[in-house]
């Protein structure tokens, strides 16, 4: 029970450290043009335990954190606000196109087009509609787009379903996290009662089911260990303990976690 509740704010699934206090502090002189950005890429399933572990790297490494799936839950927000069809695919593109997807000052604060959402795109309408938002490739053109760019300007630890696989392919890190599907469910349901949700852990562990099913199934950028990744099972074992072992990884594989010259 205690190693599930030190994992069980990966289901808030999101920070955002203010990326603007981030970018200033791994902003990279001007004339350096050389200098290179570190990118720290983690994938994997729901509740794997993914925002735990990369929140605390990038706060130990001093990089930007991006939690990749409250983009996706932002355009999805938007476009259940506004009423879209979401088989109106044109439409969901524009939309992603347009919104103006900020990282805030506080942990856990994304702003849509200047309103704080974080709260919002928690919900179980909306965890389902970015699952169906994030199948379709346009919208995800555009919202990897975004995260390159963002990764241009700072080191990055960024989190979601296809960080290694497509959105930098050349990640000097690859992390795959998993976790027993039974013990994700439990650290799900013990992260919402946390938050004053009470949700039953047969429910809980149906819902992450559907949406691995969904993810992993796609046509567009499908859930997958990239085949140079490391696959970590957090099943059993401590944050701390996995935090060493990437934060290993990532010093083996850069200027023990600063930026390299090209
Ligand atoms: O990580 P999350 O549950 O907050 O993500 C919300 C949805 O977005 C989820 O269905 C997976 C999807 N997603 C994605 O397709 N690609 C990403 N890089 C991140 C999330």
């Amino acid at each position: 029970m205690k190693l599930e509740r030190e994992w069980a704010d990966d289901a808030s699934e999101f920070c955002a450290k203010s990326i603007g206090k981030a970018l200033e502090r791994n902003r990279v002189p001007e004339n350096t043009v050389s200098a290179k950005r570190i990118v720290v890429a983690i994938d994997g399933p729901a509740a794997a335990g993914k925002s735990t572990l990369a929140r605390r790297l990038a706060q130990r490494l001093g990089f930007t954190y991006i939690n990749t799936g409250a983009m996706y839950r932002a355009v999805a927000l938007w476009a259940l606000r506004r009423q879209t069809d979401l088989s109106d695919l044109h439409r969901l593109e524009q939309l992603a196109k347009e919104a103006r997807i900020e990282f805030g000052a506080e942990d856990d604060q994304i702003l849509l087009n200047g309103e704080d959402v974080s709260a919002a795109i928690r919900s179980e309408e909306v965890s389902t509609a970015a699952s169906k938002v994030s199948s379709i490739p346009a919208v995800r053109r555009a919202l990897v787009a975004a995260q390159r760019r963002i990764a241009e300007l700072s080191s990055v630890v960024m989190e979601g379903r296809d960080i290694g696989t497509v959105v930098f392919p050349d990640a000097q890190v690859k992390i795959y996290l998993d976790a027993d599907p039974r013990e994700r469910a439990r650290r799900r349901t013990l992260e919402l009662a946390g938050r004053g949700i009470a949700a039953d852990l047969d429910g809980v562990a149906t819902d992450i089911r559907q949406r691995d099913e969904r993810d992993r199934t796609r046509a567009a950028s499908p859930l997958r260990q990239a085949p140079d990744a490391d696959l970590i099972d957090t099943t059993g074992l401590r944050l701390d303990e996995v935090e060493e072992k990437v934060l290993q990884l990532v010093r083996s594989r850069t200027a023990n976690g600063k930026e390299v010259a090209r």
